[in-house]
Parts: C-alpha cells; structure tokens; sequence
C-alpha cells in the first residue's frame, strides 16, 4: 500500500560548536531518545557536525545502527589539490552524504558569491553528495540540479524570532513551483515548541535547525515533535 505520510527531514546544523566528547556524548543521548519516538520512520534525520567529528560520529552510526544521516557544512570548491585548508567533495564524500552550501552565514563572513557556490554545488554533484542549498528569500540564484533547498530568511536566524509559518510556506511553495524543487525546508530558530507550526504545512518538507539542536533533549523534542 502506498504511504501518504511525507517524509519529514530534520537538519542539524552544529556550526562551529561542540568538542570530540561532547559530539559523542550528544549521540549517545539522541540514540537513547530515539527508540522512544513513535514516527521516527517518517523522519529524515541528518546531522551536520564541524568536518573532524564526522568519522567518530560515523563510526558511533554505523555499530549502533542509528537511523541518522551525516552532512558536512561546507565543502571546497575545487578538486584535490594545492589548496591549503580545503576539505574537497570527494573526501567529504567518505562519511557524508549531505552537504550544506550557500547558508547566510558563510556569504556574510566568508564573501562567498554565486558563482563560488555555483563551483561547490558542482563538486559536491561529482561526487554524489545531496545538496542542501540555503536561499534568504525567492529572488537568489539556484544552481541547477539542486534538488533540496532551505529557505532561511536573514532576520531569523540565530535572532529567536521565526519567520510566520504562512509566510515560510508560502515561499517554500513558490521554490517548488517556480524553480521545480523537490524537497523545501525552512530554517531560522526553530524549536521543539513551534516545529510542527512548519512541518505541518504541506508544502514545507522539514526544517534546519541551529541553535536549538545544540542540546541532545531539545533536539529529540523537535524530531518527536515535527
Ligand atoms: P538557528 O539557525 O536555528 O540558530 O536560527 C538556523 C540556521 O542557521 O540554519
């Protein structure tokens, strides 16, 4: 029978947080918490960590058998070489199947332009990594071939304050109905409190989270709660 349940994802985006003990001690808490939550098999869980936590977190993945998908926060723009302190797709490629591109915060402090994103998507599309875009509204530019992208607006992320989850649906219907894309979510200070406010919006396919995946607890209550 087909299923009418869509799939929920929910993106853990730790960005420059946590040590090698504190990655493994909010996986251990997460994996204690997921057996409890009833619809975990229509939810997509991906966890996007600082690049050197990815193996451990692998590794704690694969011998637990967690339902619970890697994804880098960045990725090099160019292939193998000499490009000191890049981390390349095919390398990122050996523990992650996801990878973050394009989020407000690295075209803030890191001037990253259209056409820098444009050769990351192109890397991360070479070596078989599902990108997740970040767009801050409708009008910016998104490489082809994207199929998941995450609508963040500016004013919230990291403010506390959500964009309305009217407004946040209305844009993620217009990415799916003008620029064809398959998987919208919507990012900027998400909670346990008011996810289901997005996720239940049928054209909203899930949401990146920041600051609220921090804590193992809150983030359990989001994935029990979307
Ligand atoms: P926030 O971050 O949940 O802390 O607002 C979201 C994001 O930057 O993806």
């Amino acid at each position: 029978m087909l299923s009418l349940m869509k799939t929920t994802y929910l993106v853990a985006n730790w960005k420059s947080h946590k040590t090698t003990n504190e990655a493994t001690e909010w996986l251990q808490t997460i994996a204690k918490d997921l057996p409890a939550i009833s619809t975990l098999s229509e939810k997509k869980i991906i966890v996007c960590p600082p690049f050197p936590y990815l193996p451990t977190l692998k590794s704690y993945i694969n011998d637990h058998a967690l339902p619970i998908v890697l994804g880098a926060q960045n990725v090099s723009p160019f292939e193998e070489g000499a490009y000191t302190g890049e981390v390349n797709a095919r390398q990122v490629k050996e523990f992650a199947e996801f990878v973050i591109i394009g989020h407000s915060e690295r075209r803030r402090e890191f001037s990253e332009s259209d056409d820098l994103l444009g050769k990351k998507v192109k890397q991360a599309q070479g070596v078989g990594l599902t990108v997740i875009f970040c767009v801050q509204g409708e009008k910016i530019a998104i490489p082809n071939g994207v199929s998941i992208v995450a609508y963040e607006p500016s004013f919230a992320i990291g403010t506390g304050t959500p964009d309305t989850p009217e407004n946040a649906s209305a844009v993620c219907e217009y990415l799916k109905r003008e620029k064809h894309i398959e998987t919208v979510l919507y990012g900027g200070s998400v909670t346990g409190k008011d996810v289901h406010m997005f996720t239940k919006m049928p054209s909203i396919d899930g949401v990146l989270v920041g600051k609220a995946c921090l804590d193992p607890a809150s983030f359990s209550t989001i994935i029990s709660h979307a």
